[in-house]
């Protein structure tokens, strides 16, 4: 696995060597396989893998809605892998779940719904559950549709009913599986930026998975790449999404961008080919122009892209410098903070799984 920059801050959920296996017809299938995580409290923490990779196992595995083969997980500092009777209902209470597709029960109205966790609880009388319902449906944005039934309410409301029934029991961490796949890409934006806000304003700490760089990028702090029960990648989006160092971040990174796929395979035409990425202020300032000039070099863009990692603009292109002093260009970017990566050389050569035709 690539270690990347790691935060000193409080762990909220720890994983610890956790290995889970199923019962298969030919043997045993190992979901996850030594998987360490440590997700920080109050942060956005988004798991993204391939179909199959493990991801729902994981973070059943988080809320013991399965229990790990090896390993131990860790909430809020304590060793809850053994959880059960009361500490297991109060620690499934402290972390709430949202679902793909919503699980609303469709007998039971909008605020219903939201007031049934509550209910089970026990602890709370009809008006306290009523005017929390009243609140979480305010903060989702559904105070109009509390008498209505989830089949009169469009995907996007619906998962919004699911957010809300998640946070009832005002949960410390919210667990999210693919919570935003059955939407389309504007509800799922709403969605996204609901989540975010939630997060801001009540310090919930947030692990979203998915199979979605586009989600990861606009949403998350910090990401693990899982392929095939491994986390084969960490560490904070801006370098994860930018240089992704393994092929399962690649190809993810890749179906994000269709229209750029090709960044990480093009021809080498004849001069240095070297990887530019300029992230914030520096994405929107004339500096390759500007160096390449004073340089006397020319340059070719071969690939790229632009856009936004959270609120942070980048650009990226992969361009080949040829002329008199390269050299020179190459230094007077990266003393403009941009990030240089020379292609074809060094910097993934230590990386498994690396295809050989990335030049
Ligand atoms: N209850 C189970 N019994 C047997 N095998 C299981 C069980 N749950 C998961 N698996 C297997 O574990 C592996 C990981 O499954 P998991 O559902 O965690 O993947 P995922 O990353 O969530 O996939 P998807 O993106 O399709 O939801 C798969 O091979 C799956 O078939
Ligand atoms: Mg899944």
């Amino acid at each position: 696995m690539a270690h990347r920059r790691q935060r000193g801050l409080t762990a909220m959920i720890r994983l610890e060597r956790i290995t889970k296996s199923f019962p298969g017809k030919e043997g045993a299938v190992a979901a996850l396989d030594g998987v360490d995580l440590s997700v920080a409290k109050g942060e956005i923490f988004g798991v993204i893998g391939s179909s199959g990779a493990g991801k729902s196992t994981l973070v059943r595995l988080i809320n013991l809605l399965e229990r790990p083969s090896g390993g131990d997980v860790f909430v809020a500092g304590e060793r809850v892998t053994d959880a059960s009777g009361a500490r297991l209902r109060a620690l499934r209470r402290s972390i709430g779940m949202v679902f793909q597709h919503f699980n609303l029960l469709s007998a039971r109205t909008v605020a219903d719904n939201v007031a049934y966790p509550l209910e089970l609880t026990g602890d709370y009388g009809r008006i306290e559950i009523a005017e929390r319902v009243a609140a979480l449906l305010a903060r989702v944005g559904l105070t109009e549709h509390a008498q209505k039934y989830p089949r009169q309410l469009s995907g996007g409301q619906k998962q919004r009913v699911g957010i809300a029934r998640a946070l009832a029991c005002e949960p410390s961490v919210l667990l999210c599986d693919e919570a935003t796949s059955a939407l389309d890409p504007q509800t799922t934006g709403a969605v996204l930026d609901l989540l975010r806000q939630i997060n801001r304003d009540l310090g919930v700490t947030i692990v979203l998975i998915t199979h979605e760089m586009d989600v990861i990028r606009r949403t998350c702090d910090r990401v693990a790449v899982l392929d095939r029960g491994r986390v084969v990648e960490e560490g904070p989006v801006t370098d994860v999404f930018l240089h992704p160092r393994h092929t399962a971040t690649l190809r993810l990174v890749r179906e994000a961008e269709p229209d750029s796929g090709s960044l990480d395979a093009v021809a080498d035409p004849g001069g240095r080919t070297v990887r530019l990425t300029f992230t914030g202020p520096a994405a929107h300032k004339p500096i390759l122009g500007r160096i390449t000039r004073e340089n006397l070099v020319d340059y070719a863009i071969l690939a790229g892209r632009i856009g936004h990692i959270r609120e942070t603009p980048y650009a990226q292109f992969i361009v080949s410098l040829s002329g008199r002093d390269v050299a020179g260009a190459i230094a007077g970017l990266e003393a403009s903070g941009v990030d240089v990566e020379l292609q074809g050389g060094a910097p993934f050569a230590a990386i498994e799984e690396r295809p050989r035709h990335v030049v």
